[in-house]
């Protein structure tokens, strides 16, 4: 129940229920499945008044720059550099084109408003500025919620915003799509039909009903229509009802009939309580019917603000009278466009709109009079059912909101679920990968194919197994485009607090470490036996866990690379050079001992020396094994080529000066002196599988500081 408090408040309000049209609305959108049951018992509450206001708010980027947006003074100052084409004035302001230029307005729960203007004219601009997807320090003005200043924790908590760019998961389906949503954004609490029976009302609303099954698809694979596909995207946004809800051109690509069904969807999400901002390009005559309230903009500037039924008096005070069988939206875009060509711009519009604004007595009546504090109509529009994550957990927000709407497990959960769906529907994928490590192990196993112990076959073992650690960092490689793919998706989701960051790092590293295993498994089973490696089944064991652990790394590695760099092409070099170095600095190349001494450290980190040498000790540990005989210790020198006799007679003589009997099969060379000679004794074979799966763990947990810092996805 509302606190009383709160009701005398509603009551004193002069916007009653009827204004805002709310009273007889329910929640359509939220409780559709018993939307008539709770119709009677809603009508009784009083509404939730919500104003969004925003006033004078200016962005300007630096041109040619891109980013490093500042702020000019709003309106007499910045007009100086409004337009585009306008001389650019002296000093740093130069280069500066301004984006949205003192826009003020507001937008009330109950009231669907629409940004409209020619292309460019900054209505994604303000749609970003409204949903704090502009850095602070860069955006001049104020927006507030019911008075109270909007950024943060909360703005996240309570709002959505469905983006001009439909970012989903190709493989999945549309009703796995928005049952994903569903599991992220609805609280545990709701049970599984409840939620079932969203998605499947959200689903038939948005006219998706025959495409439910259909997969999204992509370059590749054939899916939705993009039509359908931008109707997923907003519905994976509205399924928690979010109090604030911003779409950028939700319309677009749409026919008339999908473009009306959607407008509608979204005025009964505004009229169930919540503030809805759209953009849009060129309304139909019926869609400008059921806008409550419209924004006109031209070059950063508001032109109209009101009504959709006051365009008409607008425009004949302005000298330009609507016709009467014109679509009025269409002819004040014409009439925009019209005077934008003319030097100064839509200038005088925009004057004239502010002295409008001035003189008549719209809107004069603030509604913030009307509104309650923030808090408790949060906790308000939450015992109404809205963001339907009212028993969720994570910190509590005002006591009222919780910031996420499932535990983290759950979490994990459902994103590992989600992977290993989208995943398994491509196949192809992980064939090639298998393809990959089985053709490399199968090469290898043919060219060093059943070494012997002989110092030849020492050396090419040592060029064998420098060749499959490394094999293990570049396979890794292909995780590359995954992260950089997924990472808008990740951006996306996590601005409006689907899930938390740690649980994406975590269920990441879960869903990356299956395919590992198979991979392991094959490449040591190709080569193992067919190079003739020694020490049996424990030693293989071995062998699988090294290699293991290398794809571990490799992949934890590949992974932090992929948030940190902007494109794939870029990973992929420096992927390439980095294992290429520490290949170099591994031991393989040139002994611990033989590298300068200012760069040991690097070998230290080089993540090949670990597993490289864990194999060596492993193959070189056992004590029996001898790998160089009597005369073959001449391998390789001058006398290697002399007849078998004289060498005989060479090693009789060094038995003579020696003191010592050297025959034919004395051993000359065991694994530990092989060991030595490596340079590969400073630390045990265990260490070193325990250090590489901790280069593992280090490189995930750097991937989840790089998550957590990372691009907050606002412009700057
Ligand atoms: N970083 C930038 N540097 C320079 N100009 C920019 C930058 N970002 C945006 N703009 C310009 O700002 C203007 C407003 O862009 P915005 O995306 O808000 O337009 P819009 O009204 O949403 O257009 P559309 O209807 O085509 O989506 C455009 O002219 C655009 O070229
Ligand atoms: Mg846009």
């Amino acid at each position: 129940m509302p606190a009383l408090a709160v009701l005398l408040q509603q009551r004193s309000c002069p916007r009653d229920a009827t204004d805002t049209g709310m009273a007889g609305s329910g929640h359509a959108v939220v409780d559709i499945d018993d939307a008539a049951a709770d119709e009677a018992a809603k009508t009784l509450l009083a509404p939730v008044p919500y104003v969004l206001c925003f006033a004078d708010l200016s962005y300007s980027v630096k041109k040619g720059g891109g980013l490093a947006g500042c702020c000019l003074a709003p309106r007499a100052s910045s007009r100086l550099v409004a337009s585009e084409d306008a001389p650019p004035p002296s000093g740093s302001s130069r280069r500066a084109k301004t984006l949205l230029d003192g826009v003020s307005g507001e937008a009330c729960a109950g009231e669907l408003l629409a940004v409209m203007g020619a292309s460019g004219s900054g209505k994604s601009t303000l749609l970003d500025a409204l949903a704090g997807r502009i850095a602070r320090e860069s955006l001049r003005g104020s927006v507030t919620l019911n008075g109270e200043p909007l950024h943060g924790r909360r703005l996240r908590a309570i709002s959505a915003h469905v983006m001009q760019d439909d970012l989903l998961y190709p493989m999945l389906t549309v009703r796995e799509t928005l049952r994903f949503a569903a599991e992220f954004r609805l609280p545990r609490a709701l049970s599984q039909e409840k939620k079932r029976a969203r998605v499947d009302a959200l689903i038939d609303q948005l006219g998706l009903s025959r495409a439910a099954d259909t997969i999204i698809g992509d370059e590749g694979h054939r899916g939705v229509s993009g039509g359908e596909r931008r109707r997923v995207s907003i519905g994976t946004d509205i399924i928690n009802d979010p109090i604030l809800l911003f779409l950028d051109e939700p319309t677009s690509g749409l026919d008339l009939a999908s473009a009306f069904m959607v407008v509608q969807v979204l005025r009964r999400i505004a009229q169930s309580g919540s503030v809805v901002i759209m953009t849009i390009h060129q309304p139909s005559a019926r869609i400008l019917g059921i806008l409550d309230r419209l924004l006109l903009l031209s070059r950063g500037r508001t032109v109209y603000a009101g009504t959709p039924a006051g365009l008409n008096p607008f425009f004949a005070e302005f000298g330009a009278p609507i016709p009467g069988n014109e679509n009025p939206a269409e002819f004040a875009l014409d009439a925009i466009r019209e005077l934008e060509r003319q030097p100064d711009g839509a200038a005088a519009l925009a004057d004239f709109c502010t002295k409008w604004h001035n003189t008549s007595a719209v809107d004069k009546e603030s509604k913030l009079m009307c509104t309650m504090p923030l808090e408790l109509a949060i906790a308000e529009s939450v015992s109404r059912g809205k963001l339907v994550a009212g028993s969720g957990s994570g910190s509590a927000l005002s006591g009222t909101v919780p910031t996420f709407a499932n535990p983290a497990w759950m979490e994990v959960w459902v994103l590992i679920k989600r992977s290993f769906m989208n995943t398994a529907r491509m196949p192809e994928l992980i064939a090639m990968r298998l393809g990959t490590i089985m053709v490399t192990g199968f090469i290898l196993a043919t060219i060093f194919w059943r070494l012997d112990d002989t110092p030849k076959g020492v050396q090419e073992l040592l060029g064998f197994f420098a060749m499959a650690m490394s094999t293990m960092f570049y396979v890794c490689a292909d995780a590359l485009p995954v992260f950089v793919q997924e990472r808008h998706i990740y951006h996306r989701e996590t601005a409006h607090n689907a899930y938390r960051r740690i649980s994406y790092g975590l269920a990441n590293a879960v869903v990356a470490f299956p395919p590992l295993v198979l991979l392991s498994l094959a490449f040591a089973l190709i080569t193992f036996w067919a190079v003739g490696l020694a020490g049996g089944a424990s030693s293989f064991l071995f062998f699988v866990l090294i290699i293991l652990a290398s794809f571990w790394a490799g992949s934890g590695f590949v992974t932090l690379l992929s948030a940190v760099v902007p494109h794939v092409m870029l990973g992929y070099t420096v992927v390439v050079a980095i294992l290429a170095y520490f290949l170099l600095f591994s031991g393989f190349f040139i002994n611990r001992d033989r590298i300068p001494e200012y760069w040991t450290w690097f070998h230290y980190l080089s993540l090949v020396k670990y597993p490289y040498q864990a194999v060596l000790q492993n193959e070189f540990g056992v004590a029996s094994r001898c790998f160089s005989r009597g005369v073959e210790m001449f391998d390789g020198s001058p006398i290697g080529r002399l007849p078998e006799t004289v060498k005989l007679r060479v090693l009789d003589a060094i038995s003579a000066t020696l003191g010592t009997n050297v025959t034919a099969n004395t051993c000359i060379t065991t694994g530990a002196d092989i060991l030595a000679q490596q340079a590969v004794t400073d630390i045990g074979r265990w260490k070193c599988l325990l250090v590489t799966v901790a280069w593992g763990f280090v490189f995930r947990a750097l991937f989840y500081v790089v998550l957590l810092v990372g691009s907050k996805n606002k412009r700057r």
